[in-house]
């Protein structure tokens, strides 16, 4: 439904004994839940948020460059039974947008309650691009791709033990859009999926194979094209075979499915690199202590050991969605060679490092720092350029690493090991999906990342004065168990 539509977005607890909550997006005559919203670059958002639940909440489009006090960012909550106005323009790129709580101490738990909403943004760009597709109406999807724990087909409450809140909460089953067992009918020729990894902390593998092709050795991996990363289109579509999407990344596929029948949408198997282990986190959040959870369960209580049964580890291979072909048989054009006018990077500017460590007491830190409310880390400069050097330990985890308000690009990566090494085809130590506009990298343990950021805020009155954002982690165990600093923009 189109974003500027929205009068009122409702938060609601639909169901406390399993912790499900829903979006519901009220237009006076109908009701629509969980609705995926879509906006044209220029259109505005102009609602209320009224937070249903039992727990503070916030509204945060994960991406979009708005000012303090439209970002959601959780300075300021809804408390439970309140609203709140919003009203902003979206500025940004076509591309995979996103909104869900960022509470400090909840976003864990809310997120995946199933509160994570789609916002595709579109322009004249992306239009150009599907038609020179020449794309089958249904045959473009948005899908929110995120694990459960899932015991028969019923959802396993949120209840994190101790050893979930280290290493993430991951679940056994995948959910597209909210449903299991995803089947998607298409017609033969180009398909493409804009996909969000909206799980709390599996990394995703994703890769496609056909099911049931006598000719074809089986399982082996369909190739495909990827054509945008977070923050839009890239300049040329890359081909490959499989993407790391971690939490919070999003790309933009396409997939030629002329002449098959049936493709499942699988994360292969990895080994993810959990390096770190043990130790005691500062669980729970002390927010937390005047609120119910939104299930009837204990979360991060200490000494609660991982129990075994009922998820799958991360990096273990997961079935995700399943494409149905049917239709007259039909030939895909070929693919553009450019698809937008993406420019370089801008690599000369002022450098700042930051260090992510892990240390047995506190957890997860941001330069051997745990997240505090009030705290402003650094500061910029209105309209300035950076290069952010961010290295993360060898004794650490793949941190999904997240900057609001601001997209950046990918310039290099240093000390890959592991998975991440054997797809890095592009200079400088890069994947393919390192080329568009990310506003999401994950960081793999011993590596360093160079990000090339500008703080270019629109010249809007909404902007005036000191703004402040976040960074953080997006493994939502690790940022609810403060892997997070606060900076400013001035
Ligand atoms: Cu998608 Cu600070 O979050
Ligand atoms: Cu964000
Ligand atoms: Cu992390």
């Amino acid at each position: 439904m189109p974003l500027g539509a929205v009068r009122r977005l409702v938060v609601e607890h639909v169901d406390p004994v399993l912790g499900r909550c829903r979006y519901v997006a009220d237009l006076g005559a109908r009701r629509i839940p969980n609705p995926v919203l879509v906006a044209r670059r220029g259109d505005r958002f102009d609602a209320v948020i009224e937070n249903r639940l039992p727990q503070p909440t916030t509204v945060h489009f994960h991406g979009l460059t708005l000012a303090e006090a439209q970002d959601g960012a959780g300075f300021d909550p809804i408390a439970p039974g309140e609203s709140k106005a919003f009203r902003f323009e979206v500025r940004n790129r076509a591309g995979l947008y996103w909104f869900h709580p960022h509470p400090h101490g909840f976003t864990a738990e809310q997120v995946h309650a199933g509160l994570a909403g789609l916002l595709v943004v579109t322009d004249s760009e992306d239009a150009a691009l599907d038609s020179s597709l020449a794309l089958a109406p249904g045959n473009r999807l948005a899908l929110a791709l995120a694990d459960a724990r899932v015991a028969g087909d019923t959802l396993r409450p949120y209840a994190p033990t101790e050893t979930d809140c280290l290493h993430g909460w991951f679940g056994n089953r995948a959910l597209v859009n909210g449903a299991l067992d995803a089947r998607m009918p298409v017609a033969p020729g180009w398909v493409r999926l804009q996909l969000l990894n909206a799980s709390n902390a599996r990394g995703l593998l994703l890769a496609f194979r056909e099911i049931g092709r006598v000719n074809e050795r089986d399982g082996a991996n369909v190739p495909f094209h990827l054509l945008g990363t977070d923050g839009g289109l890239l300049a040329a579509p890359a081909a490959v075979e499989r993407v790391f999407v971690y939490p919070a990344e999003r790309v933009d596929i396409a997939i030629d499915v002329s002449g098959r029948k049936e493709i499942a949408a699988v994360s292969l198997a990895f080994d993810p690199r959990h390096q770190a282990r043990g130790g005691h986190l500062a669980h729970p959040h002390p927010a937390r202590e005047h609120y119910p959870p939104l299930a009837a369960e204990k979360l991060c209580a200490p000494g609660s050991a991982g129990g075994a049964a009922g998820y799958l580890p991360d990096g273990a291979e997961l079935a995700l969605f399943t494409l149905r072909v049917a239709g007259a048989a039909w030939v895909a054009p070929p693919l553009p060679a450019r698809i937008s006018t993406l420019s370089d990077a801008v690599t000369d500017a002022p450098p700042r490092r930051m260090r992510l460590d892990f240390d047995e007491r506190t957890g997860f830190l941001i330069d051997q720092s745990p997240y505090r409310t009030d705290e402003i880390a650094f500061s910029v400069g209105r309209g300035a350029r950076e290069i952010w050097e961010i290295r993360n330990s060898p004794i650490s985890m793949p941190h999904p690493m997240h900057l609001h308000g601001f997209g950046f690009r990918v310039l290099r990566r240093q000390g890959t090991f592991g998975p991440a090494r054997g797809l890095a085809s592009e200079s400088g130590g890069r994947l393919p999906t390192d080329l568009g506009i990310k506003d999401t990298v994950v960081i793999w343990p011993n590596e360093t990342v160079w990000l090339a950021v500008e703080f270019a805020l629109p010249g809007d009155a909404a902007f005036h004065g000191r703004q402040r954002y976040m960074f953080h982690c997006h493994n939502l165990e690790h940022e609810d168990g403060m892997m997070m600093r606060n900076f400013a923009v001035e």
